[in-house]
């Protein structure tokens, strides 16, 4: 199906699209909410650029989406509690969310999305990719499909917290919320994850969070996790993004994973993330 009030330019066969012909500081009416709701579906990621919004009107495009949470474990900004700032100082070496993840699958109904708005981008790196969960799943065999498809894995907030968030935070811009919680707070989800909208299955696991299957444990999980780590991370399953300031990314954590680049040290990276509320994965 054609796209008659937004333009669709794909990044690469895989998923990615960079979309124009919307203007995200002004209500976006009916008709053209829903054809960036299907490209969302059809894309998994998509980016516009040349944005100048403010939170309330980042929080409006959330919404088209779904209802708009919170993330639990960094300080929002004054007056938005929906948006936190991931900022990147020159002085800083780590940066927020730097291993493959996908957001929140560490809570009973993990994130459905995010939207990052990027506020100041270094003039060279700081560009994230994201991979492809549907076609990580469709390029396993069909006996490894068959073994994964019953299994439950667990999810964790506490594995690589330091990596992930912690040893970030410090000395920095931003600032931690509820850090004790992030030792217990844990969900066990389908290794296979049914898409609610288009009904395909993704491989539903990160070197991020993934610590074990249901039922096995950790050692003996860890040669398959590992390879389907690299798996669901291959070139040919990814698509880059480079940012410039202004642009505007929502992402689909049912189906995708990303990475955030940390090659830009000694500049400043600042953008503003907002997560919209997801279901319970089946
Ligand atoms: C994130 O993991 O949500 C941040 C992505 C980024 O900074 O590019």
């Amino acid at each position: 199906m054609n796209y008659e009030r937004i333009e669709i330019c794909p990044l690469t066969p895989t998923l990615g699209a960079e979309v124009s012909g919307v203007d995200l500081s002004q209500p976006v009416d009916n008709a053209t909410a829903e054809e960036i709701r299907r490209a969302f579906a059809d894309y998994l990621v998509l980016f516009v650029r040349g944005q100048e919004i403010s939170p309330d009107n980042q929080v409006a495009f959330a919404g088209l989406f779904g209802p708009v949470g919170t993330y639990p474990f960094a300080e929002p900004i004054d007056e938005h509690p929906q948006v936190i700032p991931i900022i990147k100082e020159p002085h800083q070496t780590t940066n927020f969310g730097g291993i493959w993840h996908t957001d929140t699958p560490y809570l009973e109904k993990p994130s459905l999305g995010s939207v990052l708005y990027a506020r100041e981008v270094p003039a060279v790196g700081g560009d994230t990719i994201w991979a492809s969960g549907y076609r990580a799943w469709e390029t396993l065999s069909d006996g490894l499909r068959a073994t994964l498809e019953p299994l439950r894995a667990v999810q964790s907030a506490a594995k690589n917290k330091a990596k992930l968030r912690t040893d970030h935070l410090k000395n920095g811009s931003m600032r931690g919320h509820n850090e004790g919680a992030m030792d217990v707070q844990q969900a066990e989800h389908p290794v296979a994850r049914t898409h609610p909208v288009t009904g395909r299955k993704a491989l539903y696991v990160s070197p991020a969070h993934t610590t074990h299957f249901v039922g096995w444990t950790e050692a003996e999980s860890a040669p398959l996790l590992n390879y389907l780590f690299s798996h669901i991370t291959r070139e040919g399953n990814t698509c880059r993004f480079r940012w410039t300031k202004g642009a505007v990314a929502v992402w689909d954590n049912r189906c995708s994973l990303h990475y955030p680049l940390n090659d830009y040290h000694g500049h400043r990276r600042e953008m503003h993330r907002v997560t919209i509320e997801g279901e319970w994965p089946v």
